[in-house]
């Protein structure tokens, strides 16, 4: 089959949903197309910015900061060691990696150093690890880009992780959640830095193969402690339906962003992505948030969540050096 835009070379991916098959080349083309689409569409990013982009090691973050590059802004990457044995030494390498070639040296953030690495956090507090990591993530994204100066942070979101959440809200009506879900989260006063997430209108598939045409060296494996069932469940639900309906993924979620949808609220609200959120920095925006007595970060707690979460693990922690 021949590419549907030059007409000329082999067609290396097929992209039913979009009712085409490209060469390499001209995917390179769709591709970026596509997530300056998504940007311009929600004014996700400003020329002037400084991006903090948080990556895993995994496909998608990689190939955002690999296009985020190319398109010209002006970014870091941020990667979080969260203390998986095996894992995160792989991905961080992966990071590492893809971040020499291109002149750059990664922010590193080590969970181990910070007193909460994942595994042994949620031992001590029986706590499942993905809420954890969830809450320890949030708060080092938006430490590291208060603190660096950034103005925005870009995660690798695609637009199956976020059909995925947004089946999974609607199928529970999680109205609050619903309510934040959005590629854009502004800033808020508080030092809580505006989320993006340039890749909402590109599917898993074209992540990887835009990565894979392009050599870039990504960690295939999933997080061991991350095999979520519900998420799976749903993505795998949406890639039924979308097998048998192209293009069906896009027009639920696009559908849900339009400002039109009843279920939107007009403003997104800029507390958080998914729960209590915490913020550095000066000012306030809302309520009035005072600091955290612990780190400084401004929170509507006496102790931002993240440093409970540290306390417990370390009150565990000494108790079951006693014991032993
Ligand atoms: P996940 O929640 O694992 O699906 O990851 C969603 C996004 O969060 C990724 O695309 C990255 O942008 C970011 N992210 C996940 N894990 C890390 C990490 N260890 N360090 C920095 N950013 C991360
Ligand atoms: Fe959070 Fe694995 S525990 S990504
Ligand atoms: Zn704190």
């Amino acid at each position: 089959m021949k590419c549907k835009r030059c007409r000329r070379a082999e067609a290396a991916v097929d992209l039913p949903s979009h009712h085409a098959a490209f060469c390499p080349d001209c995917f390179f083309v769709f591709f970026r197309r596509q997530v300056r689409e998504g940007i311009r569409r929600y004014r996700l990013l400003a020329p002037g910015d400084r991006v903090l982009v948080c990556v895993s090691g995994g496909k998608d973050s990689l190939v955002l900061w690999d296009v985020l590059m190319e398109a010209g802004y002006k970014t870091e990457g941020l990667y979080i060691d969260l203390g998986i044995e095996g894992y995160s030494a792989r991905s961080r390498e992966k990071v590492a990696a893809f971040a020499a070639a291109r002149g750059k040296t990664p922010i590193v953030v080590e969970l181990a150093k910070e007193g909460i690495p994942i595994p042994e956090a949620a031992r001590c507090i029986r706590m499942q690890e993905c809420s954890i990591c969830g809450t320890v993530k949030r708060y080092f994204f938006n430490k590291v880009a208060a603190e660096g100066g950034f103005s925005v942070v870009a995660t690798g979101h695609n637009l199956d992780d976020e059909g995925a959440r947004l089946l999974g809200n609607l199928l529970h009506w999680q109205r609050d959640h619903l309510a934040r879900q959005h590629p854009f989260l502004p800033e808020a006063g508080t030092g809580l830095v505006r989320k993006v997430k340039p890749l909402w209108r590109i599917t898993e598939m074209e992540t990887a193969a835009y990565g894979f045409l392009k050599g870039i060296d990504y960690v295939t494996e999933e997080c061991p402690m991350s095999l979520d069932a519900t998420s799976l469940v749903y993505k795998e639900a949406l890639s039924l339906i979308e097998d048998k309906m192209p293009g069906t993924r896009i027009v639920f979620y696009q559908g849900f962003l339009d400002a039109s949808n009843p279920l939107r609220q007009a403003t997104v609200e800029p507390m958080a992505d998914d729960g209590e959120e915490t913020g550095f920095g000066k000012g306030s925006a809302g309520g009035v948030p005072g600091a955290c007595s612990s780190c400084g970060a401004s929170t509507f707690a006496q102790v931002c969540s993240f440093c409970r979460l540290k306390e417990r693990v370390r009150e565990q922690r000494e108790r079951r050096r006693e014991k032993t």
